[in-house]
């Protein structure tokens, strides 16, 4: 019966703070692992372009593979897989089938890397998809973020505990009333209700987890503030759009090769910039100083003019800006080749930008309005020959048409833009 106020305020307490613990590490401890951390790396460099662990790409999502398949067969299809494919191996090619032929290209693995690939893939099938606040999540850098629905949920299990906690002094006060009356005591005049919930002990508590709540909530929501048109976060080299792309006229596909060959446009790799650096030293603008990091990531001495022999590359970290949610698909060669979408309709007059920010808004109204008003490009676009598209072209030809919009050949219907 002595299960006094105060410790059951703090035991609240304890609760409160072990579920928002518990709320953190159920998203990051294992993503911390060793094993997890070269896996991904690998996975990012290698596989990422056209495998997500859950949700299809390109290929398939790789939940599971390590259940799915025995380990030789996956080392060689990794490997090769068109040499299996060749080779008549059923399930290689009922995979290739199923994918309606879409090559996986040879992957320049050895059996340890391809091991800490599938360590990875376990890991991520284990602990299940990354929910994190607007998306990115898996293969994106944005660590483990606790959602808006978790947010409510927490707040909703404060509130019961509170409740409980309530009818608990309740109970316990007239148990211990009944016992003194039994016991012939004297019943103390009893402290109202209020004062004894409001007790200081108790406040301290609940201004506590208070606050924690409050810290959640504002972390949570300048992450999301993060994601939004005109979002222009300092990047970890002054890089400049206006100075390559502008000035020197450079091909926005030189650096970002992508766009015409599938979903994503790519960042690109500190060994593309060497291709112009290892001559360009010096910029208009910083010196030697912001050139120097391209060479710190590959290992380059710019004395010698030579590669540092044994130096392990180091990733540049640029700061993502665009970032759609996951539930969210959006192809850059779809829009790009078959549907001749000029970046800068997109995208703004990235030349003329010496940081670069997001021009769009990229919400779901932004991307169905330029459907409803795009006119499809038939002319001279192998994309749109096949049979599917003849009544189109018929149309067209006899006059029944005028012209043909994305919406029309089905960009506005849900799934062709959501998982
Ligand atoms: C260029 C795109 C591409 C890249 C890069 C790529 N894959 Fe694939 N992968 C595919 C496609 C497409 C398929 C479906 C089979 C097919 O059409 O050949 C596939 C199938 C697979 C499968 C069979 C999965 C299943 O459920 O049947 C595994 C396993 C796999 N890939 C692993 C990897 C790993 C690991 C990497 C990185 C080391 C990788 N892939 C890189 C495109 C790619
Ligand atoms: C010399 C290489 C190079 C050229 C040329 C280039 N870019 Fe980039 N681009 C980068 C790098 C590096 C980044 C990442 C750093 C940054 O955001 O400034 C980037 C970032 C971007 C992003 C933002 C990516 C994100 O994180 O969401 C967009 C959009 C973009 N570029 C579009 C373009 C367009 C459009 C052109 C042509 C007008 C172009 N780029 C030309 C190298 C290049
Ligand atoms: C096709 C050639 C080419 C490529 C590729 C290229 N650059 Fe450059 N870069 C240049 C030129 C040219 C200059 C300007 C030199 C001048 O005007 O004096 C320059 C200047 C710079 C500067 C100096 C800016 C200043 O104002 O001081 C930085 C930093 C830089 N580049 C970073 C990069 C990074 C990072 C990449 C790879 C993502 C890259 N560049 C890729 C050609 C290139
Ligand atoms: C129809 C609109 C549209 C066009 C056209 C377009 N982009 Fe994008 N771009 C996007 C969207 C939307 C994203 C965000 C994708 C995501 O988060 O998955 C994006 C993301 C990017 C990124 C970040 C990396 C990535 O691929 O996710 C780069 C770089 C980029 N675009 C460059 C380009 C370049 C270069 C061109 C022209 C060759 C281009 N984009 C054309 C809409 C467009
Ligand atoms: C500037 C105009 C423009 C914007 C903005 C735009 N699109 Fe598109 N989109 C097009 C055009 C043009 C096509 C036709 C290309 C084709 O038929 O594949 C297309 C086609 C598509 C298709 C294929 C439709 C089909 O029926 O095959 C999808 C999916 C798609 N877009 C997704 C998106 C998403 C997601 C966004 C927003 C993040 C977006 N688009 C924003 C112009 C745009
Ligand atoms: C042309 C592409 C496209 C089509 C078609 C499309 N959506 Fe979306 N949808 C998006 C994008 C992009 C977002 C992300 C918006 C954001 O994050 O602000 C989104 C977000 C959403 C969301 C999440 C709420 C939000 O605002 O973030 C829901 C729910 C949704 N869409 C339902 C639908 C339904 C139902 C349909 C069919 C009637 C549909 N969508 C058709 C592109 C599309």
């Amino acid at each position: 019966m002595k299960f006094s106020l105060h410790i059951r305020a703090s035991v609240l307490a304890l609760l409160l703070l072990s579920l928002f613990a518990f709320s953190e590490t159920s998203y990051g401890q294992s993503r911390d692992d060793e094993v997890y951390k070269k896996g991904e790396a690998i996975f990012k460099a290698n596989c990422a372009s056209c495998h997500k662990v859950h949700t299809k790409l390109v290929g398939p999502a790789l939940v599971g593979v390590s259940e799915k398949y025995d380990k030789e067969w996956l080392y060689a299809w990794i490997k090769n897989s068109q040499a299996l494919v060749k080779a008549g191996d059923p399930q290689a090619v009922a995979i290739f089938e199923e994918y309606n032929k879409s090559v996986m290209n040879a992957q320049n693995l050895s059996n340890a890397q391809i091991d800490e690939v599938l360590g990875y893939l376990d890991i991520e099938t284990a602990l299940g998809p990354l929910v994190a606040p607007g998306g990115g999540g898996e293969g994106e850098n944005n660590g483990g973020g606790t959602s808006g629905t978790t947010m409510i949920f927490l707040g909703a299990i404060a509130a019961m505990l509170l409740v409980i906690m309530f009818a608990l002094s309740r109970l316990t006060g007239t148990l211990n009333n009944l016992l003194r009356e039994k016991m012939g005591r004297l019943i103390p005049k009893s402290i109202p209700f209020e004062k004894r919930i409001f007790s200081k002990k108790v406040m301290a508590a609940l201004s506590l987890a208070l606050l924690i709540f409050v810290g959640y909530a504002a972390v949570d929501s300048a992450q999301k503030l993060g994601r939004q048109q005109n979002y222009a976060p300092a990047q970890p080299i002054k890089f400049s759009h206006e100075l390559h792309a502008g000035k020197n006229k450079i091909e926005c596909q030189y650096c970002h090769f992508g766009a015409s060959k599938g979903k994503s446009a790519v960042i690109p790799s500190p060994n593309l910039c060497m291709n112009c650096h290892k001559a360009v030293k010096e910029g208009p603008e910083h010196g030697t100083k912001e050139i120097a990091k391209i060479y710190a990531a590959v290992g380059w001495d710019p004395d010698k003019g030579e590669y540092i022999e044994g130096y392990e590359e180091k990733p540049i970290e640029w700061v993502r800006i665009h970032n759609l949610p996951d539930h969210v698909y959006f192809n850059h060669s779809q829009h790009v080749v078959a549907g001749k979408v000029e970046c800068q309709e997109c995208h703004g007059p990235v030349e003329e930008m010496k940081v670069l920010r997001q021009h769009s808004t990229l919400g779901m109204g932004w991307c169905i309005n330029c459907h409803r008003d795009t006119e499809v490009q038939f002319q001279g676009n192998g994309y749109y020959d096949e049979e599917h598209y003849k009544k189109f072209h018929e149309g067209l030809k006899n006059g029944d048409i005028k012209k043909v919009t994305v919406e029309d050949i089905g960009g506005t219907e849900c799934q062709k833009c959501h998982y």
